[in-house]
């Protein structure tokens, strides 16, 4: 039976029926998102669907119920298929010309709220979303923040969120620093740039097939774009924070310490990978 055609069946049968079939699918959790999309339909949040648990679902919630689940079923993000995702305290507009932000990258944005100095001028290199660009504006207002985006696309979605959440971001096309690359424009530099390796590609999940490549990889061990950005920023900035993947901390910290940071220390995300590597001069 399918779920459009299913007249009478309650919000527990459908949600169901939706989470086995997102299992069989190979979703990570399938009743949470199948919780999420016929929350969407319905107009109302997780809590609304228990409320409503026992209640038939109306045929037209049914009806586009039907078509999210089918997009989920090919293991098309949720946050793609809703339009929207939370980081940090920001509700931020993705679609597909942006990455998904991930939970990790609040370790990137947590060493910036910890460690810079009050109005300090802060430059996010691929901004993506906006998400960490965003972020910090929101939860350091005394920071003065700009942010570089090369692909036009994903530019115009931090520009819309960045708007529609009223924050201040000086926005910017361009490649790695930008405009900014020279002395004396910005004091600190925090980047989640691409950084997975082109070997990776086509074993990872079916869901990230769905964002940009150029948001996810970076030549044959992932550093292709972090290589110029460190010492590129190394010739303007005295602190630089790059988010980076599983296991290349130490070649990214020996690249800042040949670039010229004094100092460099890593961060650990909460599942105990070393996320963050930051250089002080
Ligand atoms: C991993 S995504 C991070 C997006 C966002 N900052 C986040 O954390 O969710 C990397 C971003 O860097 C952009 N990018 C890639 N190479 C770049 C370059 N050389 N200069 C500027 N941006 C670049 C990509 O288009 C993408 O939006």
């Amino acid at each position: 039976m399918t779920l459009a055609a299913s007249a009478g069946v309650t919000h527990r049968e459908v949600l169901a029926r939706a989470a086995e079939r997102l299992g069989a699918a190979g979703c990570e959790t399938p009743r949470l998102d199948a919780e999420l999309l016929l929350a969407r339909c319905a107009g109302v949040d997780r809590a609304g669907l228990v409320v409503r648990a026992r209640d038939p679902v109306a045929d037209r919630v049914a009806d586009s119920f039907a078509a999210l689940l089918a997009r989920r079923e090919r293991r098309e993000p949720v946050a793609y298929i809703l339009g929207r995702k939370g980081f940090r305290h920001l509700d931020l507009g993705v679609d597909a010309r942006v990455l998904i932000p991930r939970p990790e990258t609040e370790t990137l944005v947590e060493a910036a709220i910890e460690e810079l100095l009050p109005g300090a001028r802060v430059l996010d290199v691929g901004t993506g979303s906006g998400a960490v660009a965003l972020a910090l504006a929101d939860e350091r207002p005394d920071l003065e923040v700009g942010a570089t985006e090369a692909s036009p696309g994903a530019l115009a979605v931090a520009r819309a969120n960045a708007e529609r959440l009223g924050l201040a971001v000086a926005f910017e096309a361009g490649d790695l620093l930008g405009a900014g690359a020279e002395p004396g424009v910005w004091d600190a530099v925090v980047s989640n740039p691409p950084y997975v390796s082109e070997g990776d590609r086509g074993e990872l999940e079916p869901e990230l097939g769905y964002e940009p490549g150029a948001a996810l990889y970076a030549g044959p061990d992932g550093l292709d774009v972090i290589r110029p950005l460190i010492p590129a920023a190394a010739a303007c900035t005295p602190w630089l924070a790059l988010e980076v993947g599983a296991g290349q901390a130490p070649a990214v910290a020996g690249l800042m310490r040949a670039a010229g940071y004094a100092t460099v220390g890593v961060r650990k995300d909460l599942a105990g990978i070393e996320r963050v590597v930051i250089g002080r001069r």
